[in-house]
């Protein structure tokens, strides 16, 4: 393998790989999630974006083990929606931020993702790297103080524009976009000149931004398309009105507005403004609701202050309950917690990405869940480790090796179309994975044990020791059991962003050094040449006695 740091790339901390295994498709090595609002405790949703975030995570750190990464989640806790959230629970601001940070945090541990850092914008640390990057855009002469007015969402936290509001049969404003209903404002404000920045974010957008998947990225270009003139923005409220935020630097009437606050999250987190900024842009993995602050707001920000933007977002659709939107008042809010203690973390990370089509909304449904485990997990996975596990299939309890194509063709002729998908696998699901397309990915993996399992009911290796104990015999179930055992470890390594506790007992069941539980070990282990076979040696020989159940069936 042969890791090429390309210098001239857009990005220092992109890396390429050239090797058989690999294509040449970059990967980033600073993915962050948006930062989660402290206002009510985490839904599934929200754990959807993590564990999402943390499946690019994964796939990075499996192509690239040597590579020092950064994977950024955390909580959004300063604004209006907040301090309203605090004063209906009469509790004070900064233990209810504490208490459902914490509930973020523990949900992110119980979900094994993998992150680096966890940021909260009450952090001293992020209200510097805020008030440097705010006295930054004010020496520049992007920010001025003016009279702002408009009719504005404090669920959003945003002012919504004229074309977006309408009139409900009660009389009251209404985001179209949201359906969260509006309140006239009017106060002195701070104001950054977005208007002067049109051209270079349309530029941005147009010419260097990778949005994955492309719907997102059309239908962004469409809608500043239709937009002629960017309108200034207020980066400022009124502690009139708001007393939870970051103050503005010399001037304490007014704070901070939490959507600049929390943007800047990404800069505190890659050392700003202490460090040079080594690590950076970041690849940011957002839900579809929040386009328009990661991909207007932000790259203007950024620009302003003479930061590069980011060169890749990748966003996601929604989970709907029962196809409607999950919502608080609908009462159809899914708990995460709940779902980890009933289907594993691995089970509902495999449920999440596996139903989850990234491009549109997908359903959650708890006999979906179960249909999808059992079937898949359990049925597929588990039942091929079962079979090539078996005392009865495999008394010495051993792991073949050292067997050449040659070989599997002659003894096991039927193999040769299944082998052949197994060896494309890794390739199929690099493409698949880079392009945020986790179902896809997992769709050929199990495409793939679905076919070894289907040729054990070709071959019936229960009755070959019984029809003659000849020699064939004996070599013919042991190619299964090669091909078996080697396509339980490559699904395990492929899988293993998606269910890393399961593939991570998988290698400690079959004894697999960790060379071998690499991205770049992806590939059946067999030999053009049994010539060469003594090089290309798995270390293994013994499964061990340990009992394994891959996925226990759910009723
Ligand atoms: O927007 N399905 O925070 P947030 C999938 N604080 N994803 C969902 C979802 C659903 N039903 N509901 C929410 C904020 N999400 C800001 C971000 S970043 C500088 C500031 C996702 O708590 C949503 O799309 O409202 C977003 O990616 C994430 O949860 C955080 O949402
Ligand atoms: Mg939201």
């Amino acid at each position: 393998m042969r890791i090429l740091l390309l210098s001239n790339s857009p990005s220092k901390w992109m890396m390429r790989i050239s090797s058989r295994y690999f294509s040449s498709i970059e990967l980033p090595k600073f993915y962050a999630t948006p930062i989660f609002y402290v206002n009510s405790v985490p839904h599934i949703g929200h754990l959807y974006t993590t564990i999402y975030a943390d499946a690019l995570h994964r796939f990075t750190r499996l192509c690239h083990p040597d590579a020092v990464t950064i994977f950024s989640t955390g909580t959004d806790e300063h604004g209006l929606k907040i301090q309203k959230s605090a004063q209906s629970k009469n509790t004070d601001l900064s233990t209810y931020c504490d208490q459902v940070s914490a509930k973020f945090r523990q949900l992110f541990d119980d979900a094994s993702t993998s992150h680096t850092h966890f940021i909260r914008t009450t952090d001293n640390q992020h209200k510097k790297s805020v008030t440097n990057l705010w006295n930054i855009l004010v020496e520049k002469g992007f920010i001025y103080k003016s009279k702002y007015c408009g009719y504005y969402s404090i669920n959003d936290e945003a002012f919504v524009p004229d074309n977006l509001i309408r009139t409900n049969s009660a009389g009251e404003k209404i985001s179209i976009e949201t359906g969260h209903k509006l309140e006239w404002y009017e106060e002195e404000n701070y104001v950054f000149r977005l208007s002067q920045l049109q051209d270079q974010v349309i530029d941005w957008i147009d010419n260097r931004l990778i949005m994955k998947p492309q719907n997102f990225h059309t239908a962004l270009k469409a809608d500043i398309r239709n937009i002629k003139n960017f309108k200034d923005v207020s980066v400022s409220r009124s502690k009139s009105r708001l007393c939870w935020g970051i103050e503005v630097p010399n001037d304490n009437s007014q704070l901070i507005y939490v959507w600049f606050d929390a943007l800047t999250n990404y800069l505190t987190v890659a050392g700003y403004p202490n460090h040079d900024l080594t690590v950076w842009p970041p690849c940011h993995v957002i839900g579809k609701d929040i386009i328009k602050f990661h991909c207007i707001y932000w790259p203007a920000f950024l620009i302003a202050a003479g930061l590069q933007p980011p060169n890749l977002v990748y966003c996601h659709s929604h989970w709907l309950y029962d196809r409607q939107k999950m919502s608080k008042s609908l009462g159809n809010v899914v708990d995460p917690f709940d779902c980890i203690e009933r289907f594993t973390a691995d089970g509902i990370r495999y449920f999440l990405l596996k139903e989850g089509t990234p491009h549109s909304d997908s359903n959650f449904n708890i006999d979906a869940v179960k249909t999808c485990l059992n079937a898949e997990l359990a049925d597929t996975f588990g039942n091929l480790l079962n079979r090539c596990t078996s005392n009865k299939l495999n008394p010495q309890q051993y792991y073949p090796q050292n067997i050449s194509l040659n070989e599997m063709n002659e003894i096991l002729p039927e193999s040769m179309e299944t082998i052949d998908y197994i060896q494309n696998l890794s390739k199929q699901c690099y493409q698949a994975y880079s392009d945020g397309n986790f179902h896809i990915g997992i769709a050929h993996v199990m495409t793939g044990l679905r076919l070894v399992n289907s040729l054990f009911n070709i071959i019936r290796p229960w009755e070959l020791p019984k029809i003659l104990n000849n020699e064939i015999n004996q070599k013919r179930l042991e190619c299964l059991l090669f091909l078996s055992l080697e396509s339980i470890r490559i699904a395990a390594i492929l899988l293993k962003p998606i269910i890393p506790n399961i593939s991570t007992s998988i290698f400690r069941k079959l004894n697999i050094q960790p060379e071998f539980c690499l991205w770049k070990s992806a590939e059946m282990n067999v030999t053009q040449h049994e010539l060469y076979s003594h090089h290309q040696q798995l270390h293994v020989n013994r499964i061990s006695t340990e009992k394994l159940i891959i996925f226990s069936k759910l009723i």
